[in-house]
């Protein structure tokens, strides 16, 4: 294995398990100092003691100590991932679930964007990875809001590489479809309604078959990289061709 993070700082959020832990171990197995956070303390330490890294309990939709966990050293990696769904028919949400979706899912990248970019400014240089969803390109039925939050980062990450291409940092997102994590497994203990839901979404790739979390932290390696310099404001998709639809 190549090591294109000798010497790199990097952050990743939502780090406990899922896609996250399989980010943070490829960075760190490619020599990057993996900063591990996730709302999940404890499930972040063991990830940390894993892959030989730090950790630190964060809520993402807590800008305060959002900007006092990721302020102070510089990272030159940020991998947005924190990430949380809720499935219902749209006319079944209330605004108490929609707004804790979109804090999650929207705020907690525009916290975390935030409080890393002025150290990635001040040293020129700086790459951030925002793990969205085929859903928020393509719709995804019983999960509009998750939908939505997913298309807004999308635009977040297009305009954040606009604003700081003149400091060679990127911005670009990863857009996994149905992924074999914690995240589908929920899908699954909702009995025969999740099964459905899981066989409809495995149908819309063209693989036929869910991906790996390693699979996905691959595509994002590849974007955190040094070697991903000219590539920025770009949406990746790493879902076995659900990005095509049907
Ligand atoms: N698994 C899939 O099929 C799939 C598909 C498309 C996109 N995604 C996206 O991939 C990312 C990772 O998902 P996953 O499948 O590994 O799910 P997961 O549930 O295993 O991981 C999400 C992690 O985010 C953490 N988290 C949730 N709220 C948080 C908060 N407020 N602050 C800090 N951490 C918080 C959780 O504790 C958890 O460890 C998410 O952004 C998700 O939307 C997943």
């Amino acid at each position: 294995m190549t090591a294109r993070f000798t010497g790199q700082r990097a952050v990743v959020t939502g780090a406990a398990g899922g896609i996250g832990a399989a980010v943070a171990a490829r960075l760190a197995r490619e020599g990057a100092h993996v900063l591990v956070v996730d709302i999940d303390a404890r499930g972040a330490e063991l990830t940390a003691s894993r892959i030989g890294g730090t950790a630190a309990g964060l809520d993402v939709t807590d800008p305060a100590s959002v900007r006092a966990a990721l302020g102070g050293e510089p990272f030159d990696v940020l991998v947005n991932n924190a990430g949380m769904d809720d499935f219902g028919w749209f006319t079944e949400v209330d605004p108490d679930r929609w707004r804790k979706v979109l804090a999650v899912n929207v705020e907690g990248v525009l916290a975390c964007t935030q409080a890393v970019l002025p150290g990635m400014q001040s040293r020129r240089y700086g790459r951030i990875v925002t793990v969205t969803s085929e859903a928020g390109r393509i719709g995804s039925k019983g999960n509009a809001v998750y939908a939505a939050a997913k298309a807004a980062v999308i635009g977040f990450s297009k305009s954040i590489a606009r604003e700081n291409a003149r400091y060679s940092i990127t911005a670009n997102c990863v857009a996994p479809g149905p992924t074999e994590t914690p995240m589908v497994q929920a899908i699954r203990d909702m009995g025969e309604r999740g099964d459905t839901m899981l066989a409809r979404m495995i149908a819309g790739t063209q693989l036929g078959r869910l991906g790996t979390p390693d699979e996905i932290a691959a595509g994002v390696a590849f974007l955190a990289s040094p070697e991903a310099s000219y590539v920025t404001a770009e949406t990746l998709g790493v879902s076995g061709g659900m990005g095509l639809g049907g």
